[in-house]
């Protein structure tokens, strides 16, 4: 589908999705969340080939993924040597203490175990990196290792804007003057609870679960009553606040108390997942312009997965195309990637001993 089918998605509409932008505004009916600036050379090193960790803030290898000891009679083979002082130099990796000490620092202020992502978006396609295959971060590494693995992070700092409709000449930035890493605090979401809510023209034109691979039985049951709920959080905390007029944003509701949390705003655009919808329909879909409450506007409602037989029977897991290729997955004989890249290292400096 060509991005002229559109609404017409400039930088400024792009930007206001990014968290910094809303954050500040809905921080009341949002999770609680810390934002760092990041340093241009961290910046420079996500941007470079591999996955390799910095040394941590004590100027050593990262417990999680520990540079090889190679024979170090020569010092020109390889990163670690003794320095003039007689400690350890670890060459070429490189090490941003302050950076990582500040990040420590917000995850303890947070509970101690966050949520990272960046402007725009979180790592999601790398947890099965992690080694609790999941994107709950203790320590500085456990980000770094899921910023350096993901392809949704590349395309936060090579091409935010791509989808936008406007040129974007010479003058045009590609890229947004400033990175900065979101950590949020952790919550165990149920994914069931989770809603993505499509917006048109300020009206809330479709709701559908998040987790469009499942079929949850209570979910068509209680679908009037969570559609309303939806609604009138729509128009309670978001109708008027958003700079966009057409935007797609995501919802928990806690399934104890029904608190609706708000979880991130998205660019109406194709690089949104449209999940239940297709976005020929969403853009097909004509706004009524009747004058009455919002909430009566007459749109395609909450449309949940209402059979098992229409859950995703693919058992394909998802973002499985982010990841690495079968070959080596084998070879990792089902070790997490954090654990085969150690088992790979080790085995490469014991080769090089021996040689
Ligand atoms: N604070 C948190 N604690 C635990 N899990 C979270 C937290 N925030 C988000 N998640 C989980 O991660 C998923 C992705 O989060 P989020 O929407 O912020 O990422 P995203 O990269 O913007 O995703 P998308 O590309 O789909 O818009 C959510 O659906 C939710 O399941
Ligand atoms: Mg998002």
């Amino acid at each position: 589908m060509s991005t002229s089918a559109f609404p017409p998605l400039t930088v400024d509409h792009v930007m206001n999705c990014s968290f910094s932008s809303w954050y500040p505004k809905f921080r009341r009916v949002t999770l609680k969340s810390e934002i760092i600036a990041i340093p241009p050379e961290f910046i420079a090193y996500l941007n470079e080939d591999g996955v390799f960790l910095p040394l941590d803030s004590n100027g050593m290898p990262q417990p999680s993924y520990e540079t090889p000891k190679v024979d170090d009679s020569d010092d020109d083979n390889g990163d670690f040597s003794e320095d003039e002082e007689g400690g350890e130099s670890w060459g070429s990796i490189p090490h941003f203490p302050e950076f990582q000490e500040l990040i420590t620092q917000r995850i303890e202020s947070l509970g101690g175990e966050v949520f990272p992502k960046l402007n725009w978006s979180s790592p999601k396609d790398a947890s099965w990196m992690a080694l609790g295959q999941t994107l709950k971060c203790k320590t500085p590494a456990d980000i770094f290792l899921l910023l350096k693995s993901s392809d949704f992070i590349t395309h936060d700092l090579t091409c935010p804007f791509e989808a936008c409709t406007e040129t974007l000449d010479a003058s045009t930035k590609q890229t947004p003057e400033s990175y900065e890493l979101i950590l949020r605090k952790w919550y165990d979401l149920h994914p069931s609870m989770e809603f993505r809510c499509f917006v048109k023209d300020n009206v809330l034109i479709g709701i559908c679960q998040r987790d469009h691979l499942n079929f949850y039985p209570f979910l068509v049951t209680s679908r009037v009553q969570l559609e309303s709920a939806i609604k009138a959080f729509y128009v309670d905390e978001i109708l008027g606040k958003f700079g966009n007029n057409s935007f797609v944003f995501d919802l928990y509701i806690n399934k104890n108390n029904q608190k609706v949390w708000l979880i991130d705003f998205n660019p109406f655009s194709i690089n949104t997942d449209s999940l239940l919808f297709t976005w020929d329909e969403l853009i097909a879909f004509e706004v009524p312009t009747q004058e009455g409450p919002v909430e009566n506007c007459a749109g395609m409602g909450l449309r949940v997965v209402s059979t098992p037989s229409d859950s995703g029977l693919t058992y394909q897991p998802m973002y499985a195309t982010n990841r690495m290729p079968k070959d080596a997955v084998d070879l990792s004989d089902g070790q997490t990637l954090a654990e085969f890249a150690q088992q790979l290292t080790e085995e490469v400096a014991r080769s090089m001993i021996k040689e």
